[in-house]
């Protein structure tokens, strides 16, 4: 039995995409269940149609509360089918709640592009920039009730050159976040083929 993935995105999903090309060339044996976006005209919905992926639209403008719209977006999560066992956060820019995250027994993960504890919340690699850090990176992680503060999974360490801008150090750091999710992802995927042996 494989391991069935929500992937919950936000954006242009090149992180999605490297998922997709994981599972298309057999370097990751999971099944992804479907892409949940929260904004309309995202590239990363028009990645998950052309792997022929489902994909379903939640956003928060459509809901008259912001608990309203995170029970629809679990609604849509927990209606994909096969029923996903761990969703993968790939540039999904909000924050969700303790009750989202308990509907899915804690098995949410996210990826952010710095070396967490260092840089959590928005613009991580300005930050690690204005601070003058030397080397940066990318953290995939559990995701808990805090911001980006859950327990690290795995890490990629890029070095920050002197000439960097936000730019070009996203770039180099957005290479890096590729092969690590995809790594992450293939340990859950072994450990779980393990555990649901028929
Ligand atoms: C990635 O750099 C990801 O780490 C970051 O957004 C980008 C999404 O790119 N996520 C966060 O900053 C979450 N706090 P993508 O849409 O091309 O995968």
């Amino acid at each position: 039995m494989k391991l069935a993935l929500a992937v919950l995105v936000s954006g242009r999903g090149t992180n999605l995409q490297a998922v997709l090309d994981a599972v298309a060339d057999g370097r990751l044996s999971a099944v992804i269940s479907g892409v949940v976006c929260d904004r309309r005209g995202a590239l990363a919905l028009e990645r998950a149609a052309k792997a022929g992926v489902p994909t379903a639209l939640v956003c928060m403008e459509d809901y008259p509360s912001r608990k309203e719209w995170e029970v629809a977006l679990a609604d849509a999560v927990e209606a994909l089918e096969p029923r996903p066992d761990l969703v993968v956060l790939a540039g999904f820019m909000r924050i969700l709640s303790p009750a989202f995250l308990e509907r899915f027994g804690g098995q949410v993960i996210n990826i952010h592009p710095s070396l967490l504890p260092a840089f959590p919340g928005l613009d991580a690699q300005k930050q690690a920039l204005d601070r003058g850090v030397k080397f940066s990176g990318c953290t995939v992680h559990y995701v808990d009730a805090g911001c980006d503060t859950g327990p690290i999974i795995g890490q990629r360490v890029v070095p920050v050159l002197p000439d960097d801008d936000v730019d070009s150090l996203s770039e180099r750091i957005l290479e890096q976040e590729h092969e690590l999710l995809v790594e992450v992802l293939s340990g859950f995927a072994a450990r779980w083929e393990e555990e649901h042996k028929e």
